[in-house]
């Protein structure tokens, strides 16, 4: 077993299938042991197959029954690597075996539909401290919301990343999303493959970040390339939607290939609403981070995050997004859900901390109840992590909370130094002395350490 199965815990067995290899995503079959039926394991076509892991790192074992990840893909391999067997046999084995999607870049959007819930911060704390904890591994955020606040956090905050912000967006070329998105409005079904020099390093800028984390800065000019983007989307080829909305994941394998193909993770800010680049960023994503604030609205809001990427709607037959359709037409995989984050949560006095508590606590009821009906739209994890059973395991894997750090977080944010980076004492911001407290520290750091540590 080679090093990436033993991390993961899993255990190699005669009958994995690795389908595709060498470059980009690649995917294993492996039986749900012990529940495989013998006869299945059996299978000559299965057992004969090659054992070898793959060197890529694991991802998660994925329990699919009615969509498989990339579902044509994973056929057309089965189709070549069984090339005797019929369609609907191969598809039937597909159908019985846990998909395991092994892939060298690991992408995870943070998206809720609802403003103001901590996207942005919470992109710039957990990329900059999963960079923190991972040096080896190099970590990419995309910024894909036109108010480009993670860049801005990320270039040096309030007054210094502003200012590089002001000089990538006048620079020529306009090394930024939109610059690339651009190149696709340009080329939108013929991939130019000029992904790779929007990739900017953050600590060239902002001494703050490690070296190995790399931003595909925000750009406002997103929000008027839009009705354009969506213009490819049709007319044009039959499949002009799908193809449209491969341009974020063609960007990230440009990525990839320029740094040869290492593993690397990839985190995505969202913009609130459910524009065409929310699409185009979903689309890329494999998992979903879902913050949220305990408020009243939080809960319409997860529920319509749910409905608009996974259709689950409260009522039959109430109409489903035009994403959700289409994601479903042209076989194109989903995200599946991480996390859900309660963030913000305020510890200012009793009755407030059991308010937020009781807000969060029935968010996550209510994600339980669409996990006991679809877990499929979920990705549980750790790779090899046994599957939860009860509602107490479910949340321990899935819900997390972060706290309001109050001053710490304002220095953090305006200044640009993740909040695991920060110090205590007197800082000067915006010309302003400031005290942040070891104690509102306290509050946040170790919130944002475990959730960058939960992330593959
Ligand atoms: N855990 C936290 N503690 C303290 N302040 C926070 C926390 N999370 C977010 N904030 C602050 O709340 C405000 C809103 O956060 P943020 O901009 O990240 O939200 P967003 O979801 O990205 O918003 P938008 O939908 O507009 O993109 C910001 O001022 C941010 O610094
Ligand atoms: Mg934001």
């Amino acid at each position: 077993m080679d090093h990436a199965a033993q991390q993961s815990g899993v255990q190699a067995s005669p009958v994995e299938v690795r389908l595709g290899g060498g470059v980009g995503p690649s995917f294993v079959l492996r039986p749900p042991s012990p529940r495989v039926p013998p006869r299945i394991l059996r299978h000559p076509g299965l057992s004969c197959a090659g054992a070898r892991f793959h060197s890529h790192e694991w991802l998660g074992v994925v329990r699919r029954h009615k969509r498989l990840p990339h579902q044509s893909v994973i056929l057309e391999r089965i189709q070549l690597f069984h090339g005797s067997l019929p369609v609907r046999r191969t598809t039937r084995i597909a159908w019985r075996f846990l998909i395991e999607r092994t892939k060298n870049m690991p992408t995870y959007a943070i998206w809720n539909n609802k403003g103001g819930v901590g996207k942005s911060y919470l992109s710039f704390q957990v990329a900059a401290e999963y960079a923190r904890v991972h040096p080896e591994r190099r970590v990419l955020v995309i910024d894909l919301c036109p108010q480009a606040n993670s860049s801005s956090m990320l270039l040096g905050g309030m007054l210094d990343g502003e200012a590089v912000l002001n000089q990538i967006h006048y620079a020529n070329p306009r090394l930024t999303i939109s610059g690339y998105v651009e190149d696709r409005i340009f080329s939108p079904y013929v991939n130019p493959r000029s992904g790779a020099r929007y990739a900017t390093s953050v600590s060239a800028y902002n001494n703050a970040i490690p070296r190995n984390l790399f931003l595909v800065v925000g750009d406002e000019q997103l929000e008027i390339q839009s009705s354009r983007v969506s213009a490819a989307t049709s007319p044009g080829p039959q499949d002009a939607w799908r193809i449209v909305h491969t341009w974020i994941s063609d960007l990230i394998q440009d990525i990839s290939e320029s740094w040869n193909n290492e593993t690397f993770t990839v985190f995505i800010d969202c913009n609130p609403s459910f524009s065409i680049y929310t699409e185009l960023a979903l689309s890329a994503s494999d998992r979903l981070i879902i913050p949220f604030s305990a408020d009243g609205s939080s809960k319409r809001a997860v529920r319509a995050v749910l409905a608009l990427i996974f259709g689950v709607t409260r009522q039959p037959g109430q109409q489903q997004s035009e994403y959700f359709i289409n994601s479903q037409r042209f076989r194109m995989s989903l995200p599946e859900l991480y996390m859900y984050v309660g963030n913000r949560l305020t510890q200012a006095n009793q009755t407030s901390a059991a308010a937020f508590k009781s807000v969060v606590n029935e968010i996550g009821d209510e994600i339980f109840a669409v996990w006991q009906t679809n877990s499929n739209l979920f990705c549980v994890h750790p790779g090899g992590a046994p599957i939860p059973t009860g509602k107490r395991a479910f949340k321990a894997m899935f819900q997390y909370e972060v706290n309001d750090a109050n001053t710490a977080s304002v220095v953090s944010s305006t200044c640009g130094i993740p909040i695991s980076g920060l110090t205590s004492g007197a800082k000067i911001v915006l010309g302003k002395t400031v005290i942040v407290n070891q104690t509102q520290l306290d509050k946040q750091v170790p919130n944002i350490q475990a959730l960058a540590l939960a992330i593959e």
